[in-house]
C-alpha cells in the first residue's frame, strides 16, 4: 500500500481503507495509526472505571437488550453507598476518572439522584476523580446543572450518523429522534463539555458508505472523545431477526479496528476507547483496540450483583470478575499492547486541550 494514502484521507481513501481485506495492508493501516498516536499524543492509556449505575431505561432502541420493552430484564439501580464505594475503589486504584452510565431517563427523580451522586462522589474522592456521565439525552438545563456541579465530560453516541439508518434502528417517534440526539451532542459541546460520541459497527443494513460517513461525521462534529465498537446481536430485541445478514464476529472486530485506526489518522489528538464490545467478540479485543490506535480503557467496576443485568448485548465478558481482578488483567493487557498505563491521570483529551488553548 502506498503510504501517501494516510496523509490524504479523503472520502474515497477512507472507503478504500475500510474495505482492505489483505492482512499485510490491514497491518500497515493499524501500524500507521499506532505511530500517529505515539508520535502526537504518546502511548499512554487512560483508565476510566465504568459504573453501570442503572439499567432502567425509557427508550426502546431496536438493538439494545435493556430497552424498556424487554420485560425479561431484572431492573436495578445501584444503591448510593455502593456507587460511592466503587468511586473510592477507582480513586484508590489510581484510575483518575470514572464513567457513570445508565439507561436513559429524564424524570426529575432520576436527574436529581444523579446530581446528588455527583456531589457525593466528589466529596468521598476529595475531588481527585474526574467524572464522565453517560446518561443519554437530557434538557440543556440539566446538562448545565451537571456541568456546574463539576462534571466536565459526557458521552452520547450518535449510534449512526445517517438519519435513515438511525431511524431503522429506533422506533419512529419523538423520543427517538435523530435530530434531537444531534442537538444534544451540540448542546454538550456548546456548554463546554469534553464531549464523546460513537457508532456501532457491523449493524444490519449498514454499508461501507455509512461507516465512511460516520468517520467524517465524528471528525467534523467537534467531539473530543470516541467510543465505538462492533454491534452484537441480542435475542430479546427486534433487530435479532436480521442476525443471519451480519458479517461473522471476527469480521466485525476487524472492521471495528479499521474504524479506530482511520479515526486516529483523521483526528490524531482525540481520546478513543478500546470498547468492551470488542472484548466481547474477541478475548484479545481490548489489546487489539490499543494496537489499532485507541488510548482509553474502561474497566467495569460495577458491583458484580448488578453487572449481569446491564445486558446490552450477548456474551458480555467478566460478569463474575470482582473489580480488583479487572484491574490486574487490564495492566497486563496494556503492557502487552506496548503501551504505558497512565496511573492517576485525569486524561483530558489532547484535542480538547488544544481547542481550549486556541480560544483562550
Ligand atoms: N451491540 C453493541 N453495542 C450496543 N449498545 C447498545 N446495544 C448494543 C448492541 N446490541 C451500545 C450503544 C449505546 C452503548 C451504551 O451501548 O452504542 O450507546
Ligand atoms: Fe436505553 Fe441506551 Fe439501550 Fe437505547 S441504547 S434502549 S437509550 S440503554
Amino acid at each position: 500500500m502506498d503510504s501517501k494514502i494516510f496523509a490524504n484521507l479523503d472520502y474515497d481513501a477512507v472507503k478504500y481503507l475500510l474495505s482492505v481485506d489483505d492482512d499485510i495492508q490491514i497491518r500497515e493501516l493499524l501500524g500507521a495509526a499506532r505511530q500517529t498516536r505515539d508520535s502526537l499524543i504518546g502511548n499512554k492509556v487512560f483508565i476510566r472505571g465504568l459504573i453501570e449505575y442503572s439499567n432502567l431505561c425509557s427508550k426502546n432502541c431496536f438493538y439494545c437488550g435493556i430497552r424498556a420493552g424487554n420485560n425479561k430484564v431484572l431492573r436495578y439501580e445501584v444503591p448510593e453507598d455502593e456507587v460511592l464505594k466503587a468511586a473510592v475503589f477507582a480513586w484508590k486504584n489510581n484510575y483518575g476518572s470514572l464513567v457513570l452510565q445508565s439507561g436513559e431517563r429524564s424524570d426529575s427523580a432520576f436527574t436529581s439522584r444523579i446530581s446528588e451522586l455527583i456531589r457525593k462522589i466528589h466529596l468521598v474522592t476529595e475531588n481527585n476523580l474526574r467524572i464522565t456521565l453517560s446518561c443519554g439525552e437530557q434538557h440543556e438545563e440539566i446538562y448545565r446543572k451537571w456541568f456546574d456541579l463539576g462534571v466536565k465530560r459526557y458521552l452520547l453516541r450518535i449510534e449512526s450518523s445517517d438519519p435513515a439508518l438511525y431511524h431503522r434502528l429506533h422506533p419512529r417517534n419523538a423520543k427517538h429522534s435523530y435530530y434531537k440526539r444531534l442537538e444534544a451532542i451540540n448542546s454538550l459541546i456548546r456548554i463546554g463539555y469534553q464531549a464523546g460520541t460513537g457508532v456501532m459497527i457491523g449493524l444490519p443494513f449498514q454499508t461501507m458508505d455509512d461507516l465512511a460517513a460516520d468517520l467524517f461525521f465524528i471528525r467534523d462534529s467537534g467531539v473530543h472523545m470516541v467510543g465505538m465498537g462492533p454491534y452484537i446481536e441480542h435475542a430479546d430485541t427486534p433487530l435479532f431477526k436480521y442476525k443471519d445478514t451480519l458479517s461473522p464476529p471476527e469480521k466485525r472486530v476487524e472492521l471495528s479496528l479499521k474504524m479506530i485506526a482511520i479515526l486516529r489518522l483523521l483526528r490524531p489528538e482525540i481520546n478513543i476507547a478500546s470498547s468492551t464490545a470488542l472484548q466481547t467478540l474477541d478475548p484479545q479485543g481490548r489489546e487489539k483496540g490499543l494496537l489499532a490506535g485507541a488510548n482509553v480503557m474502561m474497566p467495569n467496576i460495577t458491583p458484580v450483583t448488578y453487572k449481569k443485568n446491564y445486558d446490552l448485548y450477548e456474551g458480555k465478558p467478566g460478569l463474575h470478575d470482582e473489580p480488583a481482578d479487572c484491574g490486574r488483567s487490564l495492566a497486563e493487557c496494556i503492557r502487552s499492547a506496548g503501551c504505558e498505563l497512565a496511573y492517576g491521570e485525569w486524561g483530558d483529551s489532547a484535542f480538547y486541550i488544544k481547542e481550549k488553548g486556541d480560544t483562550e
